[in-house]
């Protein structure tokens, strides 16, 4: 395909069963958020998650976005180098690819080398005059972009689904830096940002009806009794997430609903009844701290775009 080109950068990726036994040691038991895409069971659990309505924050994203693109298109401009951080969001990304004015190209980075060439494949056939740049690497480590892409002026940044909130304030704050030194001072970052709310409406939002929620945290446990040899049963954890007021974050934990003893790669870990293993946060911003974090990194807020309810946030953010 001619359109199409394909970086190799060989990220370095988790060790599973080293994260995993790491973890379980830990006083307060935890393990990376990653793991929840670890296979595609788990991806295509969050692709359900993603269109629950109790999970607004998909259908809201796209519906700011829809409602807006026009606006969206003429402040990114014409040829654009349109860089996604991740390559999950077909619906999203392929919005915008519709709408740029003459974009120069797409380049998707993604650390899930299979997954991200499919895609890239998939993409250069549907835009067969469009450069398709795939990047496989770590967009959370400073990397710098190929030499090809280097000099176009007009480099924008897309970060959707408010992933920002599933990292730490340092962590996010380290992101937007490198992002504003990948851009080399002069682009944009188009970023979905989850706002602060009523609680209830989040606590739905992460304990949806039909347990699609639960069955993804849990699928952590299946991934490791298949791939380590462990003997987690799933219906002695339950699935517990809550909004930490003090923090302004989603934490998802699994409860051990007894006391038990786990084996995992010939290791032993013990649960105490009600012990809990941390699995994600997902971070809530106001505006306030959103715009804080994003000029504290040296970026300028040129344009916000919300709903009417003020649940999701999308900015555009620029370097100069
Ligand atoms: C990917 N990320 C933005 C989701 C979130 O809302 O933090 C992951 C998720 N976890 C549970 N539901 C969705």
């Amino acid at each position: 395909m001619q359109n199409l080109s394909f970086y190799d950068y060989h990220p370095t990726l988790l060790n599973f069963c080293d994260e995993v036994l790491k973890g379980l040691s830990l006083p307060q038991k935890k393990f990376p958020p990653q793991f929840f895409y670890h296979d595609q069971k788990g991806s295509d659990l969050f692709n359900q998650i993603c269109k629950l309505d109790e999970y607004y924050v998909t259908c809201t994203e796209i519906k700011i976005l829809t409602q807006n693109i026009k606006e969206i298109s003429n402040i990114i401009g014409e040829n654009c180098l349109l860089i996604e951080y991740g390559s999950g969001s077909v619906d999203k990304a392929y919005l915008l690819l519709d709408a740029l004015h003459n974009p120069y190209g797409y380049m998707p980075i993604d650390i899930a080398k299979i997954h991200l060439l499919d895609y890239a494949k998939t993409t250069a056939q549907r835009y067969p005059n469009l450069q398709v740049i795939a990047l496989n690497a770590d967009y959370t480590n400073n990397i710098e972009i190929p030499e090809e892409v280097k000099n176009i002026k007009n480099k924008v940044i897309f970060f959707a689904g408010s992933t920002i909130g599933n990292l730490d304030y340092e962590d996010a704050i380290l992101l937007l830096k490198q992002s504003v030194h990948l851009l080399e001072e002069k682009g944009g970052l188009l970023i979905g940002v989850d706002l602060k709310k009523d609680p209830n409406i989040l606590h739905s939002a992460y304990n949806d009806h039909e347990g699609i929620t639960a069955d993804f945290n849990l699928h952590v446990l299946e991934n490791i009794n298949q791939e380590l040899k462990a003997n987690f049963n799933l219906n002695n954890f339950s699935h517990y997430a809550f909004y930490n007021p003090y923090f302004g974050r989603i934490e998802m934990h699994l409860i051990s609903k007894i006391s038990q003893e786990i084996k995992v790669a010939d290791q032993v870990f013990n649960f105490k009844a009600g012990e809990s293993i941390h699995t994600e946060n997902s971070y809530k911003y106001s505006q306030e701290d959103f715009e804080f974090l994003a000029k504290e990194s040296g970026f300028k807020i040129a344009k916000k775009w919300s709903d009417p309810q003020e649940f999701f946030a999308l900015y555009y953010l620029t370097c100069e």
